[in-house]
């Protein structure tokens, strides 16, 4: 059995890139172990449909702060899936990493607060990462991607 896991996400100057690369090889390392695949597929939210997201059996949106709120692509996208999307998945598990220069809650409000009517189900927290990126942030995004993965596979999510 395999499950598909979107990742949708922005990134003009690499950090949104490096959280989202941690956060896959966490997903790729518990998948090694897992019975059930887990094909993970990545994009630019300009490149990506209602019908990915409706196929995907978990979503992960991650964007920079820009002008304190998400990215103008990420919000396309939202703006783009919305009502193909709005009755179809009720529901969908979906996880939000926001990279932002020194806030970042902009972001997440704005994501959070569309993504409540789109009714989908969180998975964690967001995963907020402000100014450079440590350390801690990618091991913190490796951990994320594991738990999200190990989850699918224990059918908990
Ligand atoms: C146009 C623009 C607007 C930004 N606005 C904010 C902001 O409102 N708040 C903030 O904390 N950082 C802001 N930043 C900083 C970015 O969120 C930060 O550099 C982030 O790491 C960018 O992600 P990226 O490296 O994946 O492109 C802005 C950056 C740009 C380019």
């Amino acid at each position: 059995m395999t499950s598909k896991l979107l990742v949708v996400y922005q990134s003009r100057s690499g950090g949104v890139q490096k959280i989202v690369d941690a956060f896959i090889s966490g997903v790729t390392l518990a998948a090694e172990q897992a019975t059930r695949k887990i094909t993970v597929l990545s994009q630019h939210p300009f490149d990506t449909v209602a019908a990915d997201v409706i196929a995907a059996h978990a979503v992960v949106v991650a964007t920079p702060e820009h002008f304190g709120s998400m990215a103008g692509a990420t919000k396309h996208f939202f703006e783009e899936i919305w009502h193909e999307c709005l009755e179809e998945t009720v529901g969908k598990p979906w996880q939000l990493i926001v990279k932002a220069g020194n806030d970042g809650t902009g972001a997440v409000q704005s994501v959070e607060r569309l993504v409540t009517g789109l009714q989908w189900a969180k998975f964690r927290p967001p995963l907020q990462v402000i100014g450079d990126i440590t350390e801690t942030d990618t091991n913190s995004a490796v951990e994320l991607g594991a738990s999200l993965a190990a989850s699918i596979e224990l059918g908990l999510v």
